[in-house]
């Protein structure tokens, strides 16, 4: 079964569930300090999940563009992607286990067809956190599971969130699919991986704490993924996701760019297929993200170097925008975005291909004057080539062939770790403060947003959209159309004109309404955002009204001094303001 197929049926059969069918969230989260991607489809829904009101109501159903860059290094493998497509279905505090296992176990078996015989389950074991879960165990029994084809798993393999430090999280039951032509075994082993996992119901009924206690929730909540590029591929007899028409063009692409069999190089191969469709989704998303060394535009500059990396390994240069152009073919009809960005995606493509050449000129003297007086490398001096330069390994190692030069690849591996371990910390750190503890600091800092984004079109512009934003609990960032730096005057009047709407001690409130009304409203939205047919108006006062998902504080009053730290360029034509509140 093709994979617009697949989802297709999805969407259809929820929504004869009473489901809302709720837009791809962009694949750069708003307001959101803990990740730098979505990375499941809850969560842009955590706020609902902890009890704001959704505009459409408490049965839900999408699509999401997902990114995660955790397991980056097990790309390559026959099913891990970067990028990746997830249909979900939640229940915001309506159904629970019962109906949502008979949901799934409909689905499954009466949509798709698929045999009872092929299928197994794990569920949650039980711990000091929470009890063993035979209401599951019992519902799927009741649907006719063998009891040999259920096993009960602990914390690590059923149990899932919170996406950040904290925030709801629960456990689950996940289905697992007989994916080999053999008969299927009558015990379920789940450690073989001809069992392979399609889907996962999350019961939602905990919030785990900064001190990692697991408080039951006011609502309990179902939240659903399953992996579309998985399960069409297995559906279509393939264990390969390769070979499905998700990839099966970029891989034949590959293939007559390098005059290279897929058969030999599948790992590498993989990873190029894999690394140029998520670039290419981060590049087409609403948000704009360009390769930088920072943030997204880093996963970004990362993944396209890899690219371009493994395709000159595999003989092959100046190839980053051809193989974009297939990923764009195969996605333009769901993702017109794609298309409309196109020379965009490719333009961007092209400068960083050009880039990378030179850094790659500038790494080989670097390893010549390192090289010059010593027949060792140093594992210290690989990372150095390798971080700074972008030289993978493999690079360095057969550099250090050709020259006789021994390489300490051990020492680059305890660098590596080190670097790895850093990263983890780093990844940590940003996960405090978001948007699932939805801190007083981040909420005040999201109104002040909001008049930021009123005054700067008072005070300079009416033309002023807002291109981005991203909140932390000690500042604001705000991206806008502008085509010039400000001045220091202007940046003063925009300080002033918020301290002085703070200073009338303005109510913040809310109101659900059709999108079209809301923008007929004039209410703001920002520019190239996808919203549903229903949305929240946000209003401060009779100042601001903008299209949002909150939190806010209750009144200005509540906010003090706001200031502006920092007014640069972003991009072209845009500008990037970073404030805060004293
Ligand atoms: N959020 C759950 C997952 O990603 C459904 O598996």
């Amino acid at each position: 079964m093709k994979a617009s197929e697949l989802k297709k049926l999805y969407i259809d059969f929820f929504k004869s569930k009473g489901h809302a069918v709720i837009e791809s969230n962009s694949l750069v989260p708003e307001h959101d300090p803990t990740v730098l991607f979505t990375t499941a489809g809850m969560h842009p829904l955590v706020p609902y999940i902890l009890g704001q009101k959704h505009p459409l109501g408490k049965r839900l159903v999408n699509v999401q563009k997902c990114l995660r860059t955790d397991d980056i290094n097990e790309i390559g493998d026959y099913y891990h992607h970067t990028f990746f497509e997830m249909l979900g279905n939640w229940s915001l505090g309506d159904y629970f286990k019962i109906e949502a296992i008979e949901y799934s176990f409909e689905f499954l078996t009466e949509i798709l067809k698929i045999p009872l015989n092929k299928l197994a389950i794990t569920c949650f074991a039980g711990d000091d956190d929470s009890p063993k879960d035979e209401v599951s165990a019992n519902v799927w029994k009741a649907l006719g599971i063998s009891e040999e084809r259920i096993v009960f798993l602990g914390k690590k393999h059923n149990w899932w969130g919170p996406p950040g430090a904290t925030g709801p999280c629960g456990p689950d039951t996940e289905m697992f699919y007989w994916a080999d032509e053999s008969k299927p075994p009558e015990k379920f082993d789940p450690e073989d991986d001809r069992w392979v996992e399609i889907w996962n119901d999350v019961f939602i009924q905990y919030e785990k704490t900064s001190e990692g206690k697991y408080i039951p929730l006011k609502q309990k909540c179902v939240d659903t993924g399953l992996g579309v590029e998985r399960v069409s591929a297995v559906l279509q007899g393939y264990m390969d996701n390769y070979k499905t028409e998700l990839f099966w063009p970029i891989i034949e692409k590959i293939q007559e760019l390098t005059k290279k069999d897929y058969q030999d190089n599948k790992k590498i191969m993989r990873i190029i297929a894999d690394h140029t469709r998520a670039a290419v989704f981060i590049l087409g998303d609403e948000r704009d993200v360009v390769p930088s060394n920072v943030d997204q535009g880093y996963i970004l500059r990362r993944l396209v170097r890899r690219v371009i990396r493994h395709m000159k390994m595999l003989g092959c240069e100046k190839s980053m925008s051809i193989l974009a152009g297939e990923v764009i073919s195969i996605y333009q009809t769901n993702y017109s975005s794609l298309n409309s960005k196109k020379e965009y995606i490719l333009g961007e493509l092209e400068k960083e291909e050009t880039k990378f050449q030179k850094t790659l000129e500038k790494g080989l003297k670097e390893f010549e004057k390192i090289t010059e007086n010593s027949n060792e490398l140093l594992g210290k001096d690989a990372f150095l080539l390798f971080q700074s330069y972008g030289f993978p390994i493999e690079l360095t190692k057969e550099l250090c062939n050709e020259q006789g030069i021994i390489l300490d690849k051990k020492g680059f591996e305890r660098e590596y770790e080190k670097h790895q371990m850093l990263s983890r910390v780093g990844a940590e750190q940003k996960f405090k403060g978001g948007l699932s503890e939805a801190s007083d600091e981040t909420k005040k800092l999201h109104t002040a947003t909001h008049l930021l984004n009123e005054a700067l079109r008072r005070v300079l512009s009416s033309d002023i959209k807002q291109k981005g934003s991203n909140i932390n609990s000690k500042r604001l960032r705000f991206d806008f159309n502008f085509d010039r730096k400000l001045t220091e005057e202007e940046i003063k009047r925009i300080e002033d004109e918020i301290n002085r709407i703070i200073g009338l001690n303005l109510p913040i409130t809310a109101q659900e309404m059709p999108l079209q009304k809301a923008l007929d409203s004039g209410a703001q939205a920002e520019f190239g955002a996808k919203y549903p047919d229903v949305v929240t108006v946000y209003y401060v006062g009779d100042y601001s009204k903008e299209i949002c998902m909150g939190p806010h504080v209750e009144n200005t009053k509540d906010l003090g001094s706001f200031k502006i730290l920092k007014e640069e360029s972003s991009a072209a034509g845009i500008r990037r303001i970073k404030a805060v509140l004293e």
